[in-house]
């Protein structure tokens, strides 16, 4: 059984949006934002199975992110939550909702019970155990890139760098791809997506620890990455080498400030800038590999 537990922080309003991403960052499964006064607004961030560095490293980005907004050192509060209501808390976080212009995001608990709306397509989540329940902006943005490009371009044969619960390889094969790969480095990760292709009826996606070195090269007309920075920064040749001519590349999990590192390296490398759609402070670059 998994213990929670909650850090209610006070934020100015005008941060509580990076105090957010930072808290998402730092591994928070779901966060409730209290009603905005004129300056301050409650923010409770909720924690699976949270050791004390995992808990020291929590207060110190919320410190940092304080410090370097000249605001004054954040309040905070942690609560353990009861036990017994371990499940109920999971689950208030965790609310059906779309996650894109045609995926609807079905809990596990609810699937097979729950009517998707008209138009979209499920995806059923069981959060928790990997990173990827679908709710961050990150993975919005590159299911939203995924999404227009397999529309105009179907057939392109997916990889998911960085698969977590597997989430964005699953959608490619719901957009009806046939040929789909998920690459992670925590096996953990792996077993969770194999689970969850189960759970999706998807199961023909090749699920993997695999480095990108050991594919062959050109095998993939898209690659798709949510990661952070200094990741995607050493995985960049990889991602070049399995990338087909003229193929896609979506990146996902950079702040809005960090294209501007990325771009002239992957320029150097044959690929130009094609589509960039951000949604609060994240952004989701896609480039064609042009040479
Ligand atoms: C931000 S999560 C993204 C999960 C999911 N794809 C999504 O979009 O929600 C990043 C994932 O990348 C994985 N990862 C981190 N470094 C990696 C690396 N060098 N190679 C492969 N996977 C990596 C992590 O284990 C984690 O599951």
């Amino acid at each position: 059984m998994s213990n929670w537990s909650e850090l209610k922080i006070e934020s100015p309003v005008s941060l509580s949006e990076v105090v957010s991403a930072g808290l998402w960052e730092v591994g928070c499964a779901g966060i409730t934002e209290g009603n905005p006064t004129d300056k301050w607004q409650s923010l409770t961030a909720s924690f699976e199975d949270l050791s004390a560095e995992g808990r020291a490293l929590v207060e110190q980005t919320a410190r940092e992110i304080f410090q370097r907004a000249d605001a004054p050192a954040p309040t905070m509060h942690w609560r353990e939550v009861p036990n017994e209501n371990w499940k109920e808390t999971h689950r208030r976080f965790y609310p059906p909702q779309p996650l894109s212009a045609k995926f609807y995001l079905v809990p596990a608990w609810q699937a097979g019970e729950l009517e998707v709306p008209a138009g979209f397509l499920p995806i059923v989540m069981e959060p928790g155990r990997a990173f990827g329940t679908g709710l961050h902006q990150s993975t919005r943005l590159a299911l939203w890139l995924m999404e227009e490009y397999l529309a105009e371009r179907p057939g392109l044969g997916v990889i998911d760098v960085g698969t977590g619960s597997g989430i964005l390889a699953l959608a490619a094969k719901k957009l009806g791809e046939t040929k789909v790969e998920g690459t992670d480095n925590d096996p953990e990760a792996i077993e969770v997506a194999i689970e969850n292709a189960e759970l999706n009826q998807t199961p023909d996606i090749r699920f993997s620890v695999d480095t990108l070195e050991t594919f062959p090269e050109a095998s993939f007309g898209m690659v798709v990455a949510n990661i952070l920075l200094r990741t995607h920064l050493e995985l960049m040749a990889g991602y070049r080498r399995v990338l087909k001519p003229g193929g896609v590349l979506i990146l996902s999990g950079l702040l809005v400030d960090q294209r501007q590192v990325l771009e002239p390296e992957l320029q150097k490398m044959g690929f130009a800038r094609n589509k960039s759609k951000i949604i609060d402070e994240w952004e989701s670059v896609s480039y064609l590999l042009i040479k």
